[in-house]
This record gives structure tokens, C-alpha cells and sequence, in this order.
């Protein structure tokens, strides 16, 4: 697992041409921070021009089909993401699963088609309130992993695969509600999910980083990256400025 902090933006359906100055002022900031790594997923449209406009930060998409091309109208695959500039994809996001019925074996096709594609992915799990609430977030998450969990061959021409996984851990109730698990409950659900990663690719399940999101400001980010073994941050509404992401890689 890499030390330095990684904070992510994913900026859902926002953004269009004229954010790209948001992206170059947080890139400002990023090449500031070089303890800190700092990556942005824009909508697919902006990849391209955002990889062109910035230096100091990672560029990914937030979705990707399972296939490498045919007639799936609206999608894109790994390999398209990839020559548009980026270098990682967010994948299962709750949201796909909530609003296009994503299953776990589909994100789990998805996961293997990127980091396929030599793409990074940050696969999100997360459980609802109702589960966190009936003891069974634990679980919930790991039941996700068991289904999603790509089966890759750890080790590829001497370089490390699982490297490139990211595990984004969101409970769903957390998200854009300015609510927050504590952090008894963040470094739990953390260490629950590296001993799954552990015991699914051995050693090498010490290399993936595991970064929590949900609703993660300036003022709480540092508290939050403080929890053993979150190693990172995956931020929505507060990516979208300078002000508020800028804010959360400094406090990083
Ligand atoms: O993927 C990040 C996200 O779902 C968290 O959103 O707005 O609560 O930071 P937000």
C-alpha cells in the first residue's frame, strides 16, 4: 500500500467545459501537496480536455462497460477511457447499482475489464442505513466483495496488479447527507475489509488501498485519513470547487 494519502474527486454529472478552470486551480494545489495524491473523475465528456489541462493529478472515468466494444449504445469501454487520458476508473458506484441496476457480477466484469485495459479501478461497497442498522454492515460489505472481487492474476510481468485496485468503502447513508460514521465504525469496516483482501489474494491484499467516502469535508478529513488503514478519500459534492477540494488536500 502506497503512503501517501490518495484523494479522489468524483464529480458525478457535473461539469462542463468551463470547470476545467476549477480542475487547473486544484491542480495548482495538487503539485503544491506532492505528499499527497490527488485524482479527478469528471464526466467522460471533460476526460480528455481535463487530462490536457492538468499535470499534477490522475484523470479517471466513472464507469465502464464489461466489453471491449459491440453494440451497447450510450457505453463506453475501458480501452476507450484509457485513450481519452484516463488512467483509473470508479466502478459500482451505489449509485450505478440504484439507478441502472448494476449487479455484483457486473461490476465485478467491469473491474476485471479495466484493470484488463491496464486502467487502476476504485470498486465502491457500501451498505444502506437499514443494514448499519440491523448489524449488518459488515457483512453487507463483505458479501460485495466476495461477489466483486475481480480474480486477477496478482502478479503480471513482475508488476503487482492488485497495485492498481482501490477498495472505496461508502456507506450509502453517508452519501451527500452530511452524515458520517464514527470513527470507531470507519476504522472497523476498514479492517473487516483488509482481512477480506487478505484473504482473497493473500500478501498481495496489503497492496490494495482502501479509501472511505461519504460525505468528507475539509473539517473532517483529517480525523477520517487518521483511522488505520483508510488510505485515502473519495469525495463528491466537496471535489467540485477549488475552495472545498483544495481545502481537503491540504488538510491531507
Ligand atoms: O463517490 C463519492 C461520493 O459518493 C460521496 O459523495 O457528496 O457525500 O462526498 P459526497
Amino acid at each position: 500500500m502506497g503512503h501517501r494519502p490518495y484523494i479522489v474527486g468524483n464529480w458525478k454529472m457535473n461539469g462542463t467545459r468551463n470547470s476545467l478552470a476549477e480542475a487547473r486551480a486544484i491542480d495548482r494545489v495538487a503539485s503544491k501537496w506532492p505528499q499527497v495524491r490527488v485524482g479527478i473523475a469528471p464526466p467522460h465528456t471533460l476526460i480528455h480536455a481535463m487530462r490536457d489541462a492538468v499535470d499534477s493529478i490522475d484523470v479517471g472515468g466513472q464507469d465502464c462497460h464489461s466489453e471491449t466494444d459491440g453494440a451497447y449504445t450510450g457505453d463506453i469501454s475501458a480501452a476507450m477511457l484509457k485513450d481519452a487520458g484516463a488512467s483509473f476508473a470508479i466502478l459500482g458506484h451505489s449509485e450505478r447499482r440504484q439507478y441502472h441496476g448494476e449487479t455484483n457480477p457486473q461490476v465485478k466484469a467491469k473491474c476485471e475489464a479495466a484493470l484488463g485495459a491496464g486502467l487502476s479501478v476504485i470498486l465502491c461497497v457500501g451498505e444502506t442505513e437499514e443494514q448499519r442498522d440491523s448489524g449488518e454492515a459488515e457483512s453487507t460489505v463483505s458479501g460485495q466483495l466476495t461477489s466483486c472481487l475481480p480474480e486477477i492474476a496478482v502478479e503480471e510481468e513482475g508488476e503487482s496488479v492488485s497495485a492498481r485496485l482501490a477498495i472505496a468503502y461508502e456507506p450509502i447513508w453517508a452519501i451527500g447527507t452530511g452524515r458520517v460514521p464514527s470513527l470507531d465504525e470507519i476504522k472497523a469496516m476498514h479492517a473487516s475489509i483488509r482481512a477480506k483482501l487478505v484473504d482473497t489474494f493473500g500478501e498481495n491484499g496489503n497492496e490494495v488501498r482502501i479509501l472511505y467516502g461519504g460525505s468528507v469535508k475539509a473539517d473532517n478529513a483529517l480525523e477520517i485519513l487518521s483511522c488505520d488503514e483508510v488510505g485515502g478519500a473519495l469525495v463528491g459534492g466537496a471535489s467540485l470547487t477549488n475552495e472545498s477540494f483544495g481545502a481537503i488536500i491540504i488538510a491531507a
